[in-house]
C-alpha cells in the first residue's frame, strides 16, 4: 500500500509531486507528505494527516515551499497510527529524507541497533530505520547511491523507496524489492513513482524496475543497477494510458465512471480473443496450447472481489469437466498442500501487486504446481511478470477502491479460459459457438442493466437508516451475492452478509426482521424454483425483500417483496449481468450515507502488505 512519487527537474517539482499524489491516492490516504530540495541546498518537508487536500492547505500556508528535486508519499498506515509524525517523508539528520511503500520485517532489530548508536526516533513507523541507516552510511563517507545500496542489503521485507539529500540537490535514488516502482523519462527531467498513472501528465515513457533494482537519477541521467550492483539497460515502455482514462470526466465518482465503463471494458477484453464462433486460444500466449494440453485441474488463487470472480469460475469450469479449487490467497500461502498432478495455478488480480496473491503464487511454484496463468488488469505488474501465461483484462485503469469493471472483465476472461480448458473435456464445437455468441451479447446486455440506475437510486433510499443487510443467491449467483455484500459494506459501511439461499434455514433465518433488507438475484436458471421457495421463507417471517429478477421469471411485487426486472440473459453470462445492479445499489446507498465513495475509510486499492 502507500503511493510514492519523486522528481528531479529544472523547474519547481511541487506541482508534479502533487499531481502524482492525487493520482496515487487510491493506494492509501490516511496521511500525506512531501520533501523538496532547492538549488540552494535547502530542504523543506510538509506533512499532514488526512487526504491530499490537507497537504494543499498546509502548502498554502507555506507558499515559499519549492524545489527542483523532491519526493512525496500518500500513506496507508501499517506501523503506527495515521499521525503527522508517522507521515512520510521521514528524515534523519538535517538534510536526508525518504519515502517508503512496503514493510520492513526486521525493523525492530534495526531500531534496537540504531538506538545503541544514539539515534533518536521521531515516529512509530518501520520506515524510520531505513532513513537512519542511509544517514549512517552518508556519515561514514558514502554518497547517496552507495548509502542506499548498503542500506537495502540489511533490510528484510518488501519495499520501494525514494531518497533525497540536501547536499546533492539534483539527485534522487530509488530502490525496489517486492513493491512496485517505475521510472518516468522526461526531457531534461526524470521521475519515480509507484505506478505509471502517477506520472501520466509529465511523461509516457517508463522503465519498469525489476525486483532488486536500484535507480540513480542524477540531473535527469537515469542509471539502473540490478541487485548485484551491475548497470542494466532496461527496455523503455510507452504507457498507453491517457490522462482522461485516469480522470473523472463528467462523473461524480470514479466508481460510477467505472460502473458505466463496463460495457466498453468487456468489449475490449473480448477483442482479439474470439473470432467467428470460437475462442482464439493463442490470445493466452504462445505456450498456451502446450500448457492447456498438460492441465488436468485448476487452482484459482485471489483476494477480495477477485476471489469472488474465482468462485463463479469454479461452477463454469466444473460444468465443462475441469476440476477446480478456489482459495483466498492469504490462506493458500500459509498452509500445507497436497499438490494435485498437472494443476494449473490461476491468479486473479486487478492490480497485479497484491502481496498475498504474489506470495501464494510463489508458494505454489515452490511446492510443485505445474504451470501458472494470471488474469490481471495491470500490464507490467509483478503477477504478469511472474506467470507463465497472461490474459490481460482490458478494463483500463480502475481508480475507485471498490472494484467494479475489473471484476466483470475478470469474469469474461475466466469464461474464455473455461472454454479453452473445456475444449479438452466436454465442450463440443457447437456448445463453444453458443458460449461465444453469448459473450458477444454481453456489452449490449450490460448497457441495458445500467439503465436500471434510476429505479435502483429510489430503492437505495430504503437503506438510509439500515445497519445490516443480507444478500442471497444460488449456484453461480452465490458468489455474486458475496460480491454484492462486499460492495455494500466497503463503501456504505452497512454490515452485509451473503448466504447461499438454501443455507438460510440452517441459521441466518433467525436474523430476519423488518429492519433487515434482504437482497436477492433471481436469474432464470434451473435453481429458480428453489430460490423462490427460499424467498417465501423470508417473507413468511416478515423479512423485506428486494429481488433483481430476470424478466422471464415473471416474478412480481407482493407484500414485502419488491421485484426489479432485469433483461433476460442466458445463464452462462447471467452472473456478469446481475453484478451490475448490485454495484449500482451499493453506490447509491453510499451516496445517501455520505461516505467517501472512491476512498472508503481504512482501505486502499492496491494491497501490498500481508
Ligand atoms: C473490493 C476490492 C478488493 C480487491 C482485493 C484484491 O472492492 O477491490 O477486495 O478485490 O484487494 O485486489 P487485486 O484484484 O488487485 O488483487
Amino acid at each position: 500500500m502507500c503511493g510514492i512519487v519523486g522528481a528531479v527537474a529544472q523547474r519547481n517539482v511541487l506541482p508534479i509531486l502533487l499531481d502524482g499524489l492525487r493520482r496515487l491516492e487510491y493506494r492509501g490516504y490516511d496521511s500525506v507528505g512531501i520533501a523538496v530540495v532547492d538549488a540552494g541546498k535547502q530542504i523543506s518537508r510538509i506533512r499532514s494527516v488526512g487526504k491530499i487536500i490537507e497537504l494543499e492547505k498546509a502548502l498554502d500556508e507555506n507558499p515559499e515551499t519549492r524545489g527542483i528535486t523532491g519526493i512525496a508519499h500518500t500513506r496507508w498506515a501499517t506501523h503506527g497510527p495515521p499521525t503527522k509524525s508517522n507521515a512520510h517523508p521521514h528524515m534523519s539528520g538535517p538534510g536526508l529524507a525518504l519515502v517508503c511503500n512496503g514493510i520492513i520485517e526486521n525493523h525492530e532489530d534495526l531500531r534496537l541497533a540504531q538506538k545503541t548508536r544514539g539515534f533518536k526516533f521521531q515516529s512509530d513507523t518501520d520506515t524510520e530505520v531505513i532513513v537512519n541507516e542511509v544517514y549512517q552510511h552518508l556519515n561514514n563517507g558514502a554518497d547517496l547511491l552507495e548509502a542506499v545500496q548498503a542500506t537495502i542489503k540489511v533490510l528484510e521485507g518488501a519495499f520501494a523507496i525514494g531518497v533525497i539529500c540536501s547536499d546533492e540537490p539534483h539527485r534522487l535514488v530509488g530502490a525496489r524489492r517486492g513493491s512496485p516502482l517505475v521510472v518516468g523519462i522526461g526531457e531534461g527531467e526524470a521521475f519515480l513513482a509507484s505506478d505509471m498513472s502517477a506520472l501520466i501528465s509529465v511523461t509516457r515513457d517508463f522503465y519498469i524496475l525489476d525486483d532488486g533494482d536500484v535507480v540513480d537519477i542524477n540531473n535527469a541521467n537515469i542509471c539502473i543497477m540490478d541487485s548485484l550492483g551491475q548497470i542494466q539497460q532496461r527496455e523503455i515502455k510507452t504507457s498507453k494510458l491517457t490522462a482522461e482514462s485516469v480522470e473523472l470526466g463528467e462523473h461524480r465518482h470514479f466508481m460510477l465512471k467505472e460502473i458505466h465503463e463496463q460495457s466498453t471494458a468487456i468489449a475490449n477484453t473480448l477483442e482479439g480473443r474470439i473470432s467467428g464462433k470460437s475462442l482464439l486460444e493463442e490470445s493466452f500466449g504462445t505456450e498456451a496450447n502446450r500448457i492447456f494440453d498438460a492441465t488436468l485441474s485448476v487452482q484459482i488463487i485471489a483476494c477480495g472481489t477477485s476471489y469472488h470472480a474465482g468462485l463463479v469460475a469454479k461452477y463454469w469450469f466444473e460444468e465443462l469437466g475441469v476440476p477446480c479449487q478456489v482459495e483466498i490467497a492469504s490462506e493458500f500461502r500459509s498452509r500445507v498442500h497436497a499438490v494435485p498432478d498437472k494443476c494449473l495455478v490461476v491468479t486473479l488480480s486487478q492490480s497485479g501487486e497484491t502481496i498475498d496473491t504474489l506470495s501464494a503464487l510463489s508458494e505454489a511454484k515452490k511446492i510443485g504446481f505445474a504451470n501458472s496463468l494470471t488474469i490481471c488488469n495491470a500490464p507490467e505488474s509483478s503477477l504478469v511478470r511472474e506467470s507463465d501465461l497472461v490474459m490481460m483484462t482490458h478494463a483500463g485503469p480502475e481508480i475507485g477502491v471498490a472494484s467494479t469493471k475489473a471484476f466483470t472483465t475478470q469474469l469474461v476472461a475466466l469464461r474464455l479460459l473455461a472454454i479453452a480448458l473445456g475444449r479438452r473435456r466436454h465442450l463440443s464445437s457447437e456448445h463453444e459457438a453458443k458460449l461465444v455468441a453469448e459473450l458477444r451479447e454481453l456489452p449490449a446486455k450490460v448497457e441495458e442493466a445500467i439503465k436500471l440506475e434510476p429505479i435502483i437510486k429510489e430503492i437505495a433510499e430504503q437503506f438510509a437508516d439500515k445497519h445490516h443487510a443480507l444478500f442471497l443467491g444460488r449456484g453461480t449467483h452465490y458468489p455474486i451475492a458475496l460480491e454484492g455484500a462486499l460492495k455494500l459494506k466497503e463503501i456504505s459501511y452497512i454490515h452485509a452478509e451473503a448466504y447461499p439461499a438454501g443455507e438460510l434455514k440452517h441459521g441466518p433465518l433467525a436474523l430476519i426482521d423488518s429492519e433487515m433488507p434482504v437482497i436477492s438475484v433471481a436469474p432464470n436458471d434451473r435453481l429458480l424454483d428453489k430460490l423462490k421457495a427460499n424467498i417465501e421463507e423470508v417473507r413468511a417471517r416478515g423479512g423485506k425483500l428486494i429481488v433483481f429478477a430476470d424478466v422471464e421469471t415473471e416474478m412480481s411485487d407482493q407484500q414485502n417483496l419488491q421485484v426489479i426486472n432485469v433483461a433476460s440473459v442466458d445463464s452462462s453470462i447471467a452472473p456478469i449481468i446481475f453484478t451490475i445492479p448490485l454495484q449500482l445499489l451499493s453506490y447509491h446507498v453510499a451516496l445517501i450515507k455520505g461516505t467517501d465513495v472512491d476512498k472508503p475509510r481504512n482501505l486502499a486499492k492496491s494491497v501490498t502488505v500481508e
